[in-house]
Parts: C-alpha cells; sequence; structure tokens
C-alpha cells in the first residue's frame, strides 16, 4: 500500500535539476514493490560499500528519497538502486522513501543515467556508458537515428562518427553530399544541445575522438585492469594499445605490476612484482607499447629478408643486366662462364616480358606473373627511354632544386633496410649526375634501392655489402671494407662514373647491422674510416667520377637536453666536408634530403619537448668531385 508524506521540489533530487511535468510525492513504498530500473548501467556494487551504506542510513536516515515511477501494479526504479540494496540486503526495514514522479521511458532513462553520472565511485567506463545512454534516451525516437544500429553505443558511435566526418570536411572546405548536409541539419544542433545539458557539458568531437572508442572496442582484460587500478583515460589508452600491439606484453605488464612501484621512475619498463599499473604515466604505458612496436618491426624485417631464393637464370640477368662482368656472376652463382653468359642474356625471359609488356599488362602484373624482381621488369620495359620519360613513367616529378624530401620509400625499389632510402632520392642523383650507361658503385648498398634503381634507369651498378643474401640479392657482392686494411673490390679496368656512398651514420642503427662494421667503431676510427675509404676510392674511379654521401649530423641528443650536448662527441656534417677535402674531393652540392619526422612517435616528442632534447631530421646528400 502507497503511503503519501510529504512533496519536496523535484529539483532538489533529479539531479541536473530539470523538473518534469506532472504528479510528483514523496512516499514511502514497499521494497517489494519496486522493480529494478531497466536502464541500470552499472554493473558492479561492492557489498562492503554496500554495508556502509546500510549503517550510515540506519544511523543517520535516508538522506535524499530514491526516484521511481508508477509501474503495473507497483513501482520502478530510476535511481537510487545502491540506496535500494543496502536497505533491501543489509537491514531490516521493508520500505524506503521514495519520489513517485510520472514520466515517460525515454525520461527515465535519461534520469537514471544521469543520476549514474553523478556518482563519485563511477568507473571510466560506466561514465561514458552514462553519456551514451543520456544521448540514446534523447535521440531514439527519431526513425533515421533509430535505424543506425542494434545498440545504444553502435547508434551513438554512428551518428556522431558521421557528423565528425562531415564537420571536418565542412572545415577543409571539402564538398559534402547533400545526404551529408540533410544528416548534419537533422542532428548537428540536437547533438550538440544533448552535450552542453550534461551534467558536466562536454564537447561533443572531444567524446567522440577521445571517449567513446573506450567502450567501442576495448577488451574486457584492458577494461578489467582499468578498473581495478583505476586509471584515468589517457592510461588506458595507452594500455589498449600495448594490448592491441601485443598480448603477451600486456599480460606480462599486468602480472608484473602488482604491488607499490618502487624501480626509477622514466625508466620504460617495470621491474617484475615492483610496480602498481597506475603508478605508470600514459606516456611510460605507451612506451611500453612502442618498444613492442619497434621489437616487432624488427621481426618483420628479418622475415622480409628471407625472401624467396630466385632462379639462376633470373640472378645472373639481373646481375648482366647491371653490367656484372660474366666471369663474376659466374664464380658468384657456381656455374660456368658459358652458362652464366647465356643465362644473363636472358633472352627468353626478356622477350616474354616484352610480349606481356606489348599486350598492355602492368609491370607489377609481369613481374609477379613471371616470378621476377620488378625493378627487372621496369628495365625492359623502360628500355630506349630517356631519364625524364623515366621518371614520367615510375610516377616521379623531378624536383628542379636542392630540397629533396619524400615521406616514403617507394617501396617497388630496395628491400626494406634499417636506414633504408627512398628510391626517389637515389634517382635524383642518377639524373643529375650520371648519363645512361654510367658505371655506379654502391659500397655499402645494404637493401640493394641503388642497384634496384639503376635498373630502371640504365645504369650499370655495382654494390657490396658485408652482408650476404646471395638467393635474394645476388648482385649485391659480399665485401667487407675493413678498416685496417682496405680493399677495392672490382677487379680489371672498369672504373665507376659515380659513387652513391650511403654509410650507418655512425652509431645510428648500430642494433641493427653486425657489430663488425663501422657504425661498431669508436669515434676516431669511425672518422679514420672515412679518410681512408674517400681516399682509395678517389685513387679507383674515373677523373671524372662524382660522390654522392648521404649523411645527417650525428649527435648525443637521445635523453640529452640539447645545452648539455657534448661537441667532441658529435660528428657534424662540417667534418664530412673536412674529410671529403683531405681525401682529394671538393663539394659541388649540399642537398637537403631530410628525414621523415614521423619517426619520432607522439611519446618521443612529448619526452623530448620535456627534456628540451634536440633531435636530428636533417639529413643531407653532399656531391663532391675531383679536386683540381
Ligand atoms: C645505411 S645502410 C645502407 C642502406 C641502403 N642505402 C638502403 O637504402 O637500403 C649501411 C650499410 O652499410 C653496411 N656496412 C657497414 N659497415 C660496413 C663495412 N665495414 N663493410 C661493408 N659493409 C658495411 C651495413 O651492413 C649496412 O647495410
Amino acid at each position: 500500500m502507497v503511503e503519501a508524506t510529504s512533496k519536496i521540489p523535484v529539483s532538489q533530487i533529479i539531479p541536473d535539476g530539470e523538473i518534469y511535468p506532472g504528479n510528483h510525492a514523496l512516499q514511502r513504498l514497499p521494497l517489494k514493490d519496486i522493480a529494478p530500473s531497466p536502464y541500470q548501467q552499472r554493473k558492479r556494487f561492492d557489498p562492503e560499500t554496500l554495508k556502509e551504506l546500510a549503517q550510515s542510513i540506519l544511523h543517520d536516515g535516508l538522506i535524499s528519497p530514491i526516484l521511481v515511477r508508477p509501474s503495473g501494479d507497483g513501482f520502478e526504479l530510476i535511481a537510487g538502486e545502491r540506496r535500494c540494496r543496502a536497505i533491501r540486503d543489509y537491514t531490516n526495514r521493508q520500505t524506503i522513501e521514495a519520489l513517485v514522479i510520472a514520466i515517460d521511458d525515454r525520461g527515465a532513462r535519461r534520469l537514471s543515467a544521469a543520476e549514474n553520472l553523478h556518482r563519485e565511485d563511477l568507473t571510466l567506463f560506466e561514465a561514458i556508458e552514462a553519456i551514451v545512454e543520456i544521448v540514446d534516451a534523447d535521440l531514439i525516437d527519431n526513425r533515421a537515428y533509430g535505424a543506425m544500429g542494434t545498440s545504444p553505443v553502435d547508434r551513438v558511435a554512428a551518428l556522431l562518427g558521421k557528423l565528425h566526418a562531415i564537420t571536418n570536411s565542412k572545415d577543409r572546405g571539402s564538398q559534402v553530399s547533400r545526404e551529408g548536409e540533410l544528416l548534419l541539419d537533422k542532428f548537428i544542433q540536437q547533438v550538440e544541445e544533448i552535450f552542453k545539458k550534461l551534467p558536466k557539458p562536454l564537447e561533443w568531437k572531444s567524446f567522440y575522438r577521445n571517449d567513446l572508442h573506450l567502450i567501442v572496442d576495448t577488451a574486457e582484460e584492458v577494461r578489467e585492469a582499468s578498473v581495478r587500478h583505476t586509471l584515468n583515460k589517457s592510461q588506458t589508452r595507452a594500455l589498449k594499445k600495448l594490448h592491441r600491439v601485443s598480448q603477451g606484453r600486456f599480460t606480462a605488464l599486468i602480472r608484473e605490476s602488482t604491488g607499490p612501484r618502487t624501480g626509477e621512475r622514466g625508466s620504460d619498463e617495470p621491474s617484475p612484482g615492483t610496480g602498481s599499473l597506475g603508478d605508470f604515466s600514459a606516456a611510460e604505458i605507451e612506451m611500453i607499447a612502442e618498444k613492442e612496436i619497434r621489437k616487432q618491426a624488427l621481426a618483420e624485417q628479418e622475415r622480409a629478408r628471407e625472401q624467396v631464393p630466385l632462379l639462376s637464370k633470373v640472378k645472373a640477368l639481373v646481375m648482366n643486366r647491371l653490367g656484372i662482368p660474366t666471369e663474376v656472376i659466374a664464380a658468384n652463382l657456381g656455374i660456368n662462364r658459358k652458362t652464366a653468359k647465356k643465362y644473363g642474356q636472358g633472352t627468353m625471359v626478356c622477350a616474354a616480358v616484352r610480349r606481356e609488356l606489348s599486350k598492355g599488362l602492368a609491370v607489377p602484373v609481369i613481374a609477379g606473373k613471371h616470378a621476377l624482381p620488378e625493378p627487372l621488369v621496369w628495365s625492359v620495359a623502360l628500355e630506349g627511354k630517356d631519364d625524364q620519360d623515366r621518371f614520367d613513367a615510375l610516377g616521379w616529378k623531378v624536383r628542379p632544386w636542392d630540397y629533396w624530401y619524400w615521406n616514403n620509400c617507394d617501396q617497388r625499389f630496395g628491400d626494406d633496410w634499417p636506414g633504408r632510402i627512398p628510391a626517389q632520392m637515389i634517382g635524383h642523383i642518377l639524373y643529375y649526375f650520371s648519363d645512361q650507361g654510367n658505371l655506379v658503385l654502391d659500397p655499402m648498398a645494404g637493401g640493394g634501392v641503388v642497384a634496384d634503381t639503376c635498373l630502371a634507369f640504365n645504369r650499370k651498378c655495382r654494390s657490396f655489402d658485408m652482408e650476404h643474401r646471395p638467393d635474394v640479392r645476388p648482385e649485391i657482392e659480399s665485401h667487407f671494407w675493413d678498416g685496417d686494411n682496405l680493399r677495392w673490390p672490382i677487379q680489371g679496368t672498369d672504373k665507376p662514373d659515380l659513387v652513391i656512398f650511403d654509410p650507418p651514420y655512425f652509431t645510428k642503427k648500430s642494433g641493427h647491422y653486425d657489430a663488425k662494421g663501422i657504425s661498431g667503431r669508436s669515434r676516431e676510427a669511425y672518422l679514420d674510416f672515412m679518410g681512408q675509404f674517400l681516399s682509395l676510392t678517389h685513387r679507383c674511379t674515373k677523373p671524372a667520377c662524382r660522390i654522392a654521401l648521404i649523411n645527417a649530423d650525428w649527435r648525443d641528443f637521445q635523453r640529452t637536453p640539447a645545452r648539455d650536448e657534448m661537441r667532441r662527441k658529435a660528428i657534424l656534417i662540417r667534418e664530412y666536408l673536412e674529410i671529403l677535402d683531405q681525401s682529394g674531393w671538393e663539394e659541388t652540392h649540399i642537398i637537403q634530403a631530410p628525414l621523415s619526422s614521423e619517426r619520432f612517435t607522439g611519446t618521443m616528442v612529448q619526452a623530448m619537448q620535456k627534456r628540451k632534447t634536440l633531435g636530428v631530421i636533417s639529413r643531407y646528400v653532399i656531391v663532391a668531385r675531383k679536386s683540381e
């Protein structure tokens, strides 16, 4: 039996102060007559805190009544589930003070969600879910909106996603479709209003970008860890990233971080059992994820190096088209000279490629169909063309100035190799400083981008590297430039017209190359090597030979504020210019060819800004000729 007590203003109880029309009265209701709210988002109720709440209600009374609406023979709860549970489960009371209001489903949903948003113990996810509930409750009567998904979160994500894309396009000045305009007209004002009227007003775009995705696609274990360690939004986002990158590393981190952290702050790895996850900043968790990404990229590179071995016929053809002498081909492939010559000419293979080209097949398709390296097919496809036509055919534009920047390496040329340079840069060096048929030397060839580009530009090329990969890169001959005993690897009278020298930039990427190489040497030994190498190259190349030295300033900037860097540790471009000069070379051009700043991740940038670290992304192509 419902017992009316007194009337109080609804605005005292309804969280955002909205007054709903109709009757409302404060009444004492039997708990058994109150059905739970179908809109309750909250899933966890901690028994300990419920017991505490029950004690406080017994002691001080119920500070604010629960909110219900009539439903069937009884009532349906709108707000106050914790209070109901505390009294029902932990006291002897059978009734509870309730404010009974007449309200429709939409209003009940909204109030229930808004009441949730006021709770102090709300988890990050519950707060986002409550906002989704409010938005969905306000829009669900609209048919177009209702058709956007089967659950509130699907619908809200779909609508905000569309509005986000449309408004971004408009901001950029792009054309928006008619449907887009209609959608915007229909919803934008209402959405802005809803977010403005939230208990804590919020920008809908910021909610879409920063919050919503946390409940859309966050794995249950990430949610659980986030709630257990009361992580904030950025920490959760970073943890989610780690989980996506490596579930193994995620699990290890959760396992390891069980107690208060005692380890040194700033190190990116927690020591086992000594950290609580909540003690790690978002940046630190993200650093762990970034480290995993780098590890996986390295493993991917390793896999890429294990490419499918080429047939001897194809190897000999590639080598021959690069002008490698038949005796070298024979010796390197372990076949006799006659076979090396026959394979090298590759009459049948080239005829097949030309046939396919005449049928209009694209170069990559032919390469795939005949299991040939794409640069080899380009070398056939571009026969007889001048350099400008080759640029056009490859879809490159000649840069007629001394600033060469490319966002990405052209994947058609060269392997994924640590320190890989863009083929476009090699194309420009060849274009400006060599002619077709010239011999190019690449003494430290790495992933083979120079040889590949030479194939496309009809240059001869001898490539060398201490890393030997005869199965996939037969044209890169095995040669170790020994700083204590330098040896010129090209026998006979053939002398290079152009040297493209892309050495390791001192110790940068030293972990990626064999330690016996020059990046494993001391600063003095590295510079000494440069002097000896450039002198030897001066002696063994044609009089009109040019050298294109690709390098960057090497500064000890990692973890060091710019002001604390030590000049004596650095190797600046000036040093290379001096060594060139001392070795008989004079520079004719210093071309800027910057590295992409994308190699600094957001987290790294933040850390660098904090420490005032000044990174290096400048890179140069120093072109020199022999001094007169
Ligand atoms: C910067 S990478 C070249 C990258 C290449 N230009 C590319 O785009 O793929 C430098 C190369 O020098 C090689 N190297 C370093 N020291 C060497 C040495 N002493 N003798 C031969 N090769 C060496 C390394 O193996 C590495 O492949």
